[in-house]
């Protein structure tokens, strides 16, 4: 048995992306800078990615940058955005983004750029009155908050933290590759300047990403060379890849809602469940989250524990986000949140996708309610 829970890491690529890509990993390998007839149609090729790509997230096709995923396309957006501005300039990200982000703002800092981390109230929610005032407090440049988190499944309100950005005359930036797939994402309406996407959360082939970009915004590259991707990006392009992300992008454009209807069917029936488990915590149930994504503890068990123990019954989950696990440390999230660490260490996330089953939570379920009566048995025996 094998049941796949953990769509929020990776999803699998669909079959009809693959398909889409094959024929640029075979027959098409002409590079799309290339003048000649095999050149040219590649150029079509990433054309048309780039066309399908912009109609599912409301841009022109010129505002999508191409890069190697969300990682590069969050490092390209921070340091990109503050490679422009004066030395000393003060950017702000929220306490609970992704690594890339996290980390791009530490290496800014050690730039000599001024970091200003923006807490969350309980429910991982960033507060508008709380982003203002980090805004405010000297000259910023950049403001950075995801809009839904990859452990919590928390969703910001963008639109309205953008607006408070514009007037202070703030670029905002948004990481929106946990966002994509699973809620509907459209550039102007979360009014940002910037923003990132990623393909293998959506079907879509590992490797590939993009910053979507409003007109007229000031980046340098981070990658100099050629002048691919209107000189933001430099580098032959991943033509397979980008191809992959434009037909899922497509295919998620006629599907999304349906896909968000089964999530949410999905988790509804999964935190009925689980509410009968008395040792389980759901966390940030009062915030608006991804209809996919449940992140909740077991008290008195360890979430890597009870990951193995699922595991072995041939259902995968993640233990905290899957970047961060193995690290030992207790999410970054739950801890901006203020979870105690005992519970956070605990901290187990189920993330749904569109092939699973009714039947397959049940299975979750009742291999959860097992491993917890003896994972509790073992604790108490060597109490
Ligand atoms: C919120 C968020 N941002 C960025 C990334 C990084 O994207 P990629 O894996 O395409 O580099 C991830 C991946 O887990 C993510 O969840």
């Amino acid at each position: 048995m094998s049941i796949y829970l953990d769509h929020n890491a990776t999803t699998p690529v669909d079959a009809r992306v693959l398909e889409a890509m094959l024929p640029y990993l075979q027959g098409c390998y002409g590079n799309p800078s290339s003048g000649h007839r095999l050149g040219r149609e590649s150029q079509r090729a990433l054309q048309r990615a780039r066309e399908q790509v912009a109609m599912l997230v409301g841009v022109q096709p010129t505002q999508v940058v191409f890069t190697s995923g969300g990682t590069e396309a969050n490092n390209l957006a921070l340091k990109g955005v503050m490679a422009m501005a004066d030395a000393g300039s003060r950017f702000v990200v929220s306490a609970v983004e992704h690594s890339s982000v996290l980390q791009s703002a530490y290496a800014l800092e050690l730039a000599e750029y001024e970091l200003n981390v923006v807490g969350v109230d309980d429910s991982g929610v960033v507060q508008p009155a709380t982003f203002e005032q980090a805004l405010m407090e000297g000259r910023t440049s950049l403001a950075s908050v995801m809009l839904a988190n990859n452990e919590t499944g928390v969703v910001q309100d963008i639109a309205r933290l953008s607006e408070v950005a514009r007037r202070r005359g703030v670029v905002m930036h948004t990481d929106a590759v946990q966002a994509l797939g699973k809620m509907p994402v459209d550039f102007e309406a979360l009014g940002v300047a910037a923003m990132s996407i990623s393909a293998h959360k959506i079907y879509g082939p590992k490797g590939v990403g993009a910053l979507v970009m409003e007109k007229g915004l000031a980046l340098q590259p981070m990658l100099h060379g050629g002048g691919h991707e209107a000189g933001l990006r430099a580098g032959t392009e991943n033509l397979p890849g980008i191809v992959g992300f434009g037909a899922a992008a497509e295919i998620l454009q006629a599907e999304l809602n349906p896909r968000i209807e089964h999530s949410f069917r999905l988790r509804r029936y999964a935190e009925q469940a689980l509410q009968k488990i008395p040792e389980v915590v759901v966390f940030a149930q009062r915030a608006i989250r991804l209809p996919n994504t449940i992140f909740f503890a077991v008290q008195g068990i360890e979430g890597a524990t009870l990951l193995m123990s699922l595991d072995r019954d041939g259902i995968a989950v993640s233990s905290g986000s899957a970047c961060a696990s193995g690290s030992g440390e207790p999410s970054h999230v739950l801890r901006a949140m203020g979870v105690e660490d005992g519970l956070a260490y605990g901290a187990v996330r189920v993330s749904f996708g569109s092939e699973n089953t009714v039947e397959e939570v049940d299975l979750l379920i009742s291999s959860l309610q097992r491993q917890i009566e003896s994972l509790l048995k073992l604790n108490s025996a060597w109490a």
